[in-house]
């Protein structure tokens, strides 16, 4: 059997540059890597999405999400499957059962559940809940490797604790995914990727923070988004360097820069390393991100959505076989056939 790569991203609203440089773009660049040696499987969590609020339609939000590897450079062949996770019920089966499993000890230390609920009077139990249904997402498939930005570290260790405690419990059943080192390794990074807040660099750039200029968005134009990083927060040492504690601000731009131009951060920081004029540095990040824009929605325009809609019953059969048998296995390792 071949090893699976797998992602998803959640479809509530337009995705931030963080999403596009710390997800997005990675799975393409390993899918277009890999394609040969592993199953790559790209799907939609549209389950996930409802655990809270949904601009727009979420239907189209969906064939918006697909429309956008493309437009970042995927390219398809017989091994990348597409699908929508809600059109697969496996998924949702085994969260059940994988619910099981959890515990509310372990399930109350997610940072991302302590961060979405803090400060509300009431918060859906989905919220709560959603990292186990990652874990089906994951487990569903034997995923090896499942490239996510650094927020979602943290649920990837909770899906390998949960194949782990299943195996033990009940026999060999899931292929647990790689330690978080060896995601990030596979990423090609040395660690997990955080694009900060330009405003607020000591937070992860957002789209659920109000601030306009704290963000870049897909949709903004390349101008608008030039600007932003023209303005982005950094600091008065007036001495470029990589430290994300001290210089948090001119550290993401650096990163921002490495990834956009697939270059090795270590590359980067040494081209930069000890220059004083921030303003050059931003200067050149803000044409990048100014190039990438303009060439990915340029891309993004060409694509209909009936183009997107033919990808799916092909994702949609590859995954329900996959996730279906899987689902039989565990169905009868804990007894219900
Ligand atoms: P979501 O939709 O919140 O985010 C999508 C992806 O974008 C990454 N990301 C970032 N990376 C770097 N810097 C940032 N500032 C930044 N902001 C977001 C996230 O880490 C993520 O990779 N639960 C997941 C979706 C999901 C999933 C899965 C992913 C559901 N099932 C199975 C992988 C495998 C989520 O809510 O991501």
């Amino acid at each position: 059997m071949k090893k699976t790569i797998l992602t998803g991203l959640r479809v509530n609203s337009e995705l931030t540059l963080g999403n596009y440089l710390g997800a997005l773009l990675p799975m393409v660049r390993l899918a277009n890597k890999y394609s040969k040696e592993y199953a790559v499987n790209i799907f939609v969590p549209d389950l996930h999405s409802i655990i809270s609020s949904i601009d727009g339609n979420l239907q189209e939000n969906t064939l918006r999400s697909i429309k956008y590897y493309l437009a970042a450079g995927l390219e398809l062949n017989e091994n990348i499957h597409i699908y929508r996770q809600s059109h697969v019920p496996a998924h949702a089966e085994l969260a059940w059962v994988l619910n099981c499993v959890a515990t509310m000890g372990e399930m109350s230390r997610m940072i991302q559940y302590k961060e979405k609920s803090e400060g509300k009077e009431s918060t859906n139990v989905g919220i709560f809940d959603y990292p186990v249904l990652m874990a089906a997402d994951i487990l569903l498939y034997s995923a090896s490797f499942v490239p996510v930005g650094e927020d979602q570290f943290q649920h990837l260790e909770l899906t390998r604790n949960l194949a782990e405690r299943f195996n033990n419990r009940f026999g060999e059943t899931f292929v647990v995914p790689e330690e978080t080192r060896k995601q990030a390794e596979f990423m090609g990074t040395d660690n997990g990727i955080r694009i900060r807040d330009l405003v607020n660099p000591d937070k992860k750039m957002s789209k659920s923070t109000p601030g306009e200029n704290s963000k870049i968005m897909l949709s903004d134009t390349p101008e608008q988004a030039a600007k932003k990083i023209m303005g982005a927060t950094t600091d008065s040492l007036e001495n470029i360097n990589f430290d994300l504690s001290t210089q948090p601000g001119v550290s993401n731009l650096l990163q921002i820069e490495a990834l956009i131009n697939d270059r090795p951060l270590g590359e980067v920081i040494r081209e930069w390393q000890g220059k004083t004029r921030y303003g050059d540095l931003k200067k050149q990040v803000a044409a990048s991100v100014q190039n990438l824009l303009a060439d990915f929605q340029a891309k993004y325009a060409a694509i209909s959505d009936a183009d997107i809609e033919k990808l799916l019953p092909e994702g949609e059969a590859y995954a329900n076989e996959i996730a279906n048998a899987k689902l039989a296995e565990v169905y009868q390792k804990v007894g219900l056939r």
